[in-house]
């Protein structure tokens, strides 16, 4: 893809993410219809089904040789990243979004041949724009951020759901107190897109989760890239963008020194 294409399909996403924010918005003062999923916390409501038909609708219509992958399954089987690849998430946080009417995000991460090219996560209540187009740098809103720079644990903040300091089967926790011993502070935000987008930014020097799906990730794994991030597996390795996996996004320098103190730590030291 050129950059001329590449520009136009950014600036055309962006306009989409904006005016599926406004309708989200505009929803606000209609009553919500909401089921459940896998389980009595999955919660789906009519709004992340229209959003991402909303996508999909657009999509299509202009480029209907792309795929889309999304988180409510109306879009494709996508089974590789070859050719253009878009992964949506149509509202992230969706728990919050019913329960607070904030904290969610729209994400959007834009693939082309196995490259993440562009990527957006539009935080709609706050009006928080976390975009970048690959190579141009990470931009909130109008501003273009800096690149992060490196921070010892010592003074980093560090996005955990309390989930994983209590006994479950994708880690042994006793693994993570290290990290809240010693770092400055843990937060949970409840939207891994928001708190990836936080990391690209600075406002978290780190987040790491056990379980996301592809949709949940995808536009932050580019954001982080961009703004000279590290984002791997738990265990270090390289994130395969279609697989359900771990996540862990960090500072540069931070991302090694978590990796040792979890690794190669003693589990009891936080406890
Ligand atoms: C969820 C959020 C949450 C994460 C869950 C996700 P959803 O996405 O990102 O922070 O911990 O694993 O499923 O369902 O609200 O889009
Ligand atoms: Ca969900
Ligand atoms: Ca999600
Ligand atoms: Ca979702």
């Amino acid at each position: 893809m050129d950059n001329t294409k590449l520009e136009d399909l950014y600036q055309t996403a962006k306009n989409w993410v904006y005016e599926a924010g406004e309708v989200i918005k505009r929803s606000f003062s209609n009553e919500l219809n909401i089921t459940y999923k896998s389980h009595y916390a999955d919660l789906v409501t009519d709004m992340d089904k229209a959003i991402e038909k909303f996508f999909i609708d657009k999509i299509k219509k202009e480029y209907p040789d792309h795929e889309i992958l999304g988180e409510e399954g109306y879009g494709d089987e996508v089974k590789d990243l070859d050719g253009t690849v878009w992964i949506i998430d149509p509202i992230d946080g969706t728990t919050n979004f019913v329960h607070q009417q904030n904290n969610f995000a729209i994400s959007v991460g834009i693939f082309h041949n196995g490259e993440g090219k562009a990527a957006f996560i539009y935080d709609v209540v706050r009006n928080e724009l976390f975009h970048c187009i690959k190579g141009n740098g990470l931009y909130l809103n109008e501003e273009k951020l800096p690149l992060l720079s490196e921070v010892t644990l010592d003074k980093a903040v560090i996005g955990l759901n309390a989930t994983w300091i209590t006994p479950n089967r994708k880690i042994d926790h006793h693994l993570l107190l290290p990290l809240v011993r010693k770092s400055r502070g843990t937060r949970s935000y409840g939207t891994a897109a928001i708190e990836l987008a936080y990391v690209a930014c600075g406002r978290l020097d780190a987040y790491m989760t056990m379980r996301l799906s592809p949709w949940d990730f995808a536009a932050g794994y580019i954001l982080i890239q961009e703004a000279g991030g590290i984002i791997s597996t738990m265990d270090g390795s390289k994130v395969k963008v279609l697989s359900k996996t771990s996540i862990f996004a960090a500072k540069p320098g931070l991302h090694q020194e978590i990796l040792d103190t979890i690794h190669t730590g003693t589990p009891q030291d936080g406890e």
